[in-house]
């Protein structure tokens, strides 16, 4: 075999390979990014949550633990897939980033990027029924920033959820604190999760 068809197997395998594969590794991960502590969350994941990053030319990004993404590809909207057994629905997703406007000094944090409820589970995909209450926002980490962390968080929705006022699409995005939220609505611990970092573009 060419040496050239070898190393187009092993990229295509590395493709393959490229969602979270480890409810396990998905959880260490969390842990060395120090995300269950930043978040104040509870995290022991009982399925994984696949996120896809559609791009303009060529196939999506779909996310692991810990990947760092270019700027420019993360304009989404992120697809949501989940692979375990948590039911049917209905469930809630968040995406929040602790480092803003940088990892040192998060003094607007979190930034709520994404917020949605009524996802249901069809084969997998997770079919929102509803709009978002905060639709997707595409990071945009400030020049000269570290890269920052954007977490995605599956939760089972709690009957409180569909009543809540706490966080309407007229509120502001920053200063948003997800455990907090899960606690005032019932929503409990997350199912599943995965996270992607972030650099500002080298010319921002
Ligand atoms: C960044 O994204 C924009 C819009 O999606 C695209 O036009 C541009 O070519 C991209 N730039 C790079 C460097 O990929
Ligand atoms: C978020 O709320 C929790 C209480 O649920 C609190 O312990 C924590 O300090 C808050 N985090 C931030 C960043 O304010």
């Amino acid at each position: 075999m060419h040496l050239s068809r070898l190393a187009s197997l092993f990229s295509l395998a590395l493709v393959a390979v490229a969602q979270d594969v480890s409810i396990r590794a998905v959880r260490k991960a969390f842990k060395a990014a120090d995300i269950p502590t930043d978040l104040d969350i509870v995290f022991r994941p009982t399925a994984l949550l696949e996120v896809s990053l559609p791009q303009a030319a060529g196939p999506p990004i779909t996310l692991h633990a810990g990947i760092q993404v270019p700027r420019n590809d993360t304009a989404g909207p992120p697809v949501f897939h989940v692979v375990g057994n948590v039911g049917r629905g209905p469930f809630v997703v968040a995406t929040v980033d602790p480092d803003a406007p940088t990892p040192q000094a998060p003094t607007e944090a979190q930034i709520r990027h994404f917020l949605g409820g009524n996802f249901f589970n069809d084969g997998g995909h997770l079919v929102n029924s509803t709009p978002a209450i905060s639709e997707f926002k595409q990071p945009t980490p400030p020049a000269g920033s570290d890269a920052h962390r954007y977490i995605f968080l599956l939760f089972d929705q709690s009957p409180q959820f569909a009543q809540q006022t706490l966080v309407t699409p007229a509120t502001s995005i920053e200063n948003f604190n997800i455990s907090q939220f899960a606690k005032a609505v019932d929503l409990g611990n997350p199912l599943a999760g995965t996270f992607m970092r972030v650099a500002p573009e080298p010319d921002a």
